[in-house]
């Protein structure tokens, strides 16, 4: 088949424009292949309760909120997952990790005679209820580069069961915030 030289630059200006138009076409979907998850979302709450209550969260209670009612004798069954490597009882021995007894209140990393690592030797502040809250839920994500192999404990209510049992163990424990 022949085309004049018309016909050619007719048939290029053609594709040009449909693959202009074609990318942008391929653009929008790529962008709005992102959006399903937030309308989907979106599109259940207002379209019924059953809905909403699948999509939504259960709001646990934080770990402060449950330090009140938090039960120290639960806590020191929790605290069984960090016996292996911390001792609770007063001037007992180190273990892999410090002995605990007073940590609440006391400065972080002052355990005396305990090695600490840098990078929780580096840390400023207390070991408050709040602090043991976080580090304990994630330690590598509270204290990037400390030694504590351990996971952390996810679950708000066995962190406040916990902290209130560590709280226990001190001279003088320190009072729950109000
Ligand atoms: C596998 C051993 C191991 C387990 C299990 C473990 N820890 Fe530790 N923990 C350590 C080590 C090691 C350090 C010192 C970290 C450093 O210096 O970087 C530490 C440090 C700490 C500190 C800081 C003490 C201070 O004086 O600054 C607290 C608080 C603590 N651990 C609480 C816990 C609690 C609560 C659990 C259980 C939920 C637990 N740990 C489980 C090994 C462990």
């Amino acid at each position: 088949m022949q085309f004049s030289r018309m016909e050619k630059l007719g048939f290029g200006v053609l594709m040009t424009a449909w693959v202009v138009w074609g990318s942008n076409k391929i653009g929008n979907v790529l962008v709005h292949a992102d959006e399903p998850e937030t309308m989907g979302y979106q599109v259940a709450v207002a379209d019924s309760g059953a809905a909403e209550q699948a999509a939504a969260p259960v709001e646990e209670k934080s770990v402060m909120e449950l330090l009140a009612s938090a039960d120290p004798k639960r806590g020191e069954k929790v605290f069984k997952r960090c016996s292996a490597c911390h001792s609770t009882e007063a001037g007992a021995k180190h273990k892999i990790g410090p002995n605990l007894w007073n940590v609440v209140g006391r400065g972080k990393a002052k355990a005396e005679g305990y090695n600490f690592s840098n990078a929780l030797a580096g840390m400023d502040g207390t070991w408050g209820f709040a602090e043991l809250d976080k580090f304990i839920e994630n330690p590598k994500g509270y204290a990037p580069g400390n030694k504590m192999t351990f996971r952390g404990i996810a679950k708000n209510a066995d962190r406040a069961a916990l902290i209130v049992y560590m709280a226990t163990l001190a001279d003088t424990p320190v009072p729950l915030p109000e």
